[in-house]
């Protein structure tokens, strides 16, 4: 059955102009984008897009990093997208993502990692409501 996760492109990654190259990868893995928009986060939205992180360290900076400038939202759409998109992204942190993965190939660091995907389907649902 197919199944939908919620993808963003970072801030990062759009200041390097990676955008088109991410969303190629994405279309090349098989996703289809079912709803895409471009946007900048308010502190309030970022807050309350990670406030799962609240109590972690990494909270503040991580909220000024997603607010540092525009974000791309995507629902993408295939069977087992949720795990099929986490694994096509490889792990949080790029220095321990595998060859072809897309942190591999355009994250900078834990933090500015440039792209975020759902990590289970129950969030995928909050995630993209939170979005669209
Ligand atoms: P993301 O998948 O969007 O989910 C939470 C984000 O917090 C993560 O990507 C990173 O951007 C950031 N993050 C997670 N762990 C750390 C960390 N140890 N140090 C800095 N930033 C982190």
């Amino acid at each position: 059955m197919k199944e939908q996760t919620l993808a963003l492109i970072k801030p990062d990654a759009i200041a390097k102009r990676y955008q088109g190259l991410i969303i190629h990868e994405i279309l090349e893995a098989g996703f289809e984008i079912k709803a895409m928009k471009m946007l900048h986060l308010t502190e309030e939205g970022a807050k309350a897009f990670y406030a799962v992180h609240k109590e972690k360290e990494f909270y503040e900076p991580l909220v000024e990093f997603m607010t540092s400038g525009s974000i791309i939202a995507m629902i993408l759409e295939k069977e087992n997208a949720v795990a099929d998109y986490r694994e096509l992204m490889g792990p949080t942190d790029p220095g321990a993502a595998a060859e072809g993965t897309l942190r591999r190939k355009f994250a900078e660091t834990t933090r500015r990692n440039a792209v975020h995907g759902s990590d289970s389907p129950d969030n995928a649902k909050k995630e993209i409501a939170f979005f669209f």
